[in-house]
């Protein structure tokens, strides 16, 4: 590394963020899918909530500001085609899950359906909306927090090096990489 630095466009400058895959309903309880390339950890306990940044025109946006309620499912690796596939075409014209083979199960806590081929899903109570800039922020209070038991240990916890995640920097995609150390 040197001390040099050129100025650089700052479009995204934070990186990695994990690219989320947020389900909503309409009305009638049809579900919808939107690609995000950042979830935000917002409060970490007692509350815990998250945050999703949609723009306006966003189909899911009309929806999540009606019903106020979204699930944010965590794709792992392997779904990235998928990751790409719902974040190019709009819930107004077409069913992502059935136009991408996807499998909505009920959640507990809220109308819109988890993700079956994401492990970890998150339902979520919308809190209040911000605008920030060209995006609205969704604070979402996490109502439920569903684990695939296959990433669980023998502990019942979770097994850190069973985590896969879609890792999103500089508009390209990662996977996770190699666990380098355990905090707690
Ligand atoms: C990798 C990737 C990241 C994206 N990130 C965002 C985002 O953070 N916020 C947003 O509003 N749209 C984002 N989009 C665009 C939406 O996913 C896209 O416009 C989608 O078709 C909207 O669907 P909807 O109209 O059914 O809600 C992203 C798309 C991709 C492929």
């Amino acid at each position: 590394m040197t001390n040099e630095r050129v100025l650089y466009e700052p479009t995204r400058p934070v990186f990695p963020s994990p690219a989320g895959l947020i389900t909503s309903v309409d009305a009638e309880g049809r579900p919808n899918i939107i690609t995000l390339g950042e979830v935000f950890n917002l409060s970490i306990s007692d509350p815990v909530i998250v945050g999703v940044a949609i723009a306006p025109a966003r189909y899911s946006h009309e929806l999540i500001s009606a019903q106020r309620e979204f699930v944010v499912n965590l794709p792992p690796a392997d779904l990235l085609e998928r990751v790409l596939q719902c974040g190019q075409v709009s819930g107004r014209k077409a069913d992502k899950f059935a136009e991408f083979g996807l499998t909505p199960l009920p959640a507990t806590h809220v109308s819109p359906p988890l993700i079956a081929e994401c492990p970890i899903n998150i339902e979520c109570r919308v809190l209040s909306v911000q605008t920030i800039g060209d995006h609205d922020l969704f604070q979402g209070e996490v109502l439920a927090h569903h684990v695939s038991p296959k990433l669980l240990g023998e502990d019942g916890r979770i097994d850190r090096e069973r985590l896969s995640a879609v890792v999103f920097a500089h508009w390209a995609f990662y996977e996770m990489g190699p666990l380098m150390s355990v905090w707690r």
